[in-house]
């Protein structure tokens, strides 16, 4: 059973006082029969979840090309398929189990096909051993932390014909240099960090992630640098609080105010960022925004809760009057900033006075956008032991509320941009409708438009010639 590891949850909320990564570049361990295994074979990724694990899964897709394997849009072409998953609420989960079921079916036509799970749900130890016990055709799982494992682990399914089961529980590293295949030539991701430390009582990431662990400044510029001299225009800077950037290495790397300052040095067309945690935003940070005009004015900052008694409960570590003044500061330093967020309804015992309070906030903020959620109790987290008294019925009746409300000041904000000129980076033809073509504005609201010149990756004028719910309208200038 060499190749079985299985995670445990309660070993993955271990932290040490004082740990530091270790950084290393040169994990992925390759040789002449690895680097042959996918040869004239098909591979195929399905990934679930946030921009990190879309991070991953084009880490993944760079391994898998390494080895031999060739990308297919057609699951019955593939001869491996991946299904990178997110463990951030229990619907989630849900429709990976769905999807595992119905993968069997290409399994049972094409027996030599190798199915894997990785991503957050494969640090669960309850998902994993469901999978073992339940669905012996899922051949590979693997972690967070050992991508760069995945050519031995498919190298003893192919040869020797066993399962490879190996998922790490642990603070974590730093892997540099693993391949990757990008999914587009003129927007790109970089990890500036990984984990978290915060610990929000309902939240798994910091257990399926480990320990917050910054790059270097210098492997993100590096980065940055060659993603400028190929061509490309957008750079995320991602990470689960990229606020935070920093704190876990010697003061001489800096911080995220000063990673922005210089990333934007490299010249790059526009920079994003995601996610800010109210906690760690400083003035220094608000002001490298502020100041550099390849930094979008866009700011993606998660509320959870409007309540002090909840925050407090979540352990959010800001009070209302907090957040209000760092979304008012942000407002007045960035010129024409649009701000997003994330709501939480129904964590346990929300009164109706606490629902009130967030409805309050809402009202004052205005977002652009938000993305809420009802709450979903995660294995191993302390908000999935707190008692909860509030009916399902109430929560969908709050999350229905709490919607309309979203929906009229995206709306609001969206109007305010009608017969405007903006900066739209072309992401290619709109979804439904091939002669209508799809980008962002700088506040990173999608814009639909009719193209007159130009090409995909180019940074257009366009005029706004309509604001909906959770789009605009436009024509090229
Ligand atoms: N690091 C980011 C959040 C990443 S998870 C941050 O702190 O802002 C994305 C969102 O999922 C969170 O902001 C939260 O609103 C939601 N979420 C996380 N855990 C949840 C849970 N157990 N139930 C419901 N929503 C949850
Ligand atoms: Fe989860 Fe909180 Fe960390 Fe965000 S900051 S990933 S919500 S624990
Ligand atoms: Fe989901 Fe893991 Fe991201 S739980 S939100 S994929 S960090």
């Amino acid at each position: 059973m060499s190749n079985y590891s299985l995670p445990d949850l309660n070993k993955a909320r271990f932290r040490s006082f004082g740990y530091r990564a270790d950084i290393i570049r040169d994990a992925l361990k390759m040789d002449e029969t690895k680097s042959h295994l996918g040869d004239g074979l098909f591979y195929h990724v399905i990934t679930y979840g946030c921009q990190a694990n879309v991070r991953d899964g084009e880490v993944i897709s760079g391994i898998l090309e390494m080895m031999g394997y060739s990308h297919t849009e057609l699951l019955e072409q593939a001869d491996i398929i991946i299904l990178n998953t997110c463990a951030i609420r229990d619907n989630a989960e849900k429709r990976v189990i769905g999807e595992i079921g119905f993968l069997q079916n290409y399994k049972r036509i094409k027996p030599s096909l190798i199915l894997g799970l990785c991503g957050c749900m494969a640090q669960e130890d309850v998902v994993v051993k469901h999978i073992i016990d339940k669905f012996p055709s899922v051949q590979l799982v693997f972690g967070t932390h050992n991508l760069y494992e995945l050519p031995q682990l498919i190298e003893n399914i192919i040869v020797n014909n066993e399962r490879s089961i190996k998922v790490y529980s642990q603070q974590g590293n730093i892997y540099e240099g693993l391949p990757s295949v990008r999914t587009s030539a003129f927007k790109a991701s970089i990890n500036i960090m990984d984990g978290c430390d915060k610990f929000c009582t309902y939240c798994i990431v910091p257990y399926t992630r480990g320990q917050q662990r910054s790059r270097l400044l210098d492997d993100v510029l590096a980065e940055a640098r060659d993603l400028v001299a190929r061509g490309y225009k957008e750079i995320m800077l991602l990470g689960q609080n990229v606020n935070a950037y920093g704190k876990d290495l010697d003061k001489e790397n800096g911080d995220f105010a000063r990673l922005l300052n210089e990333v934007a040095a490299t010249g790059i067309a526009r920079i994003r960022f995601m996610t800010s945690h109210p906690w760690d935003f400083t003035d220094e940070m608000i002001d490298a925004i502020a100041n550099n005009d390849n930094i979008m004015p866009f700011v993606h900052l998660p509320l959870q809760s409007g309540s002090n008694e909840i925050l407090k409960k979540m352990g959010r570590r800001y009070t209302n009057g907090e957040y209000i003044a760092l979304f008012d500061k942000l407002k007045s330093r960035v010129r024409d900033i649009a701000i997003s967020t994330d709501i939480i309804v129904g964590f346990p015992n929300e009164t109706d006075a606490d629902f009130e309070d967030t409805l309050r906030i809402v009202e004052y903020c205005k977002y652009d956008n938000a993305y809420s959620f009802i709450f979903s109790p995660r294995p191993g987290t302390p908000a999935s032991k707190m008692e909860d008294a509030i009916d399902v019925e109430v929560k969908k009746e709050r999350l229905q509320r709490l919607n309309a409300r979203l929906a009229y000041y995206s709306k609001m904000n969206n109007l305010k941009w009608e017969n405007k000129v903006v900066k739209v980076l072309v992401d290619g033809p709109s979804k439904n409708n091939p002669s209508v073509y799809a980008g962002y504005t700088p506040q990173s609201k999608l814009i639909n438009f009719t193209l007159k010149e130009g090409n995909i990756g180019d940074i257009i004028d366009v005029r706004v010639t309509e604001g909906k719910k959770n789009s605009l309208n436009g024509e090229q200038e």
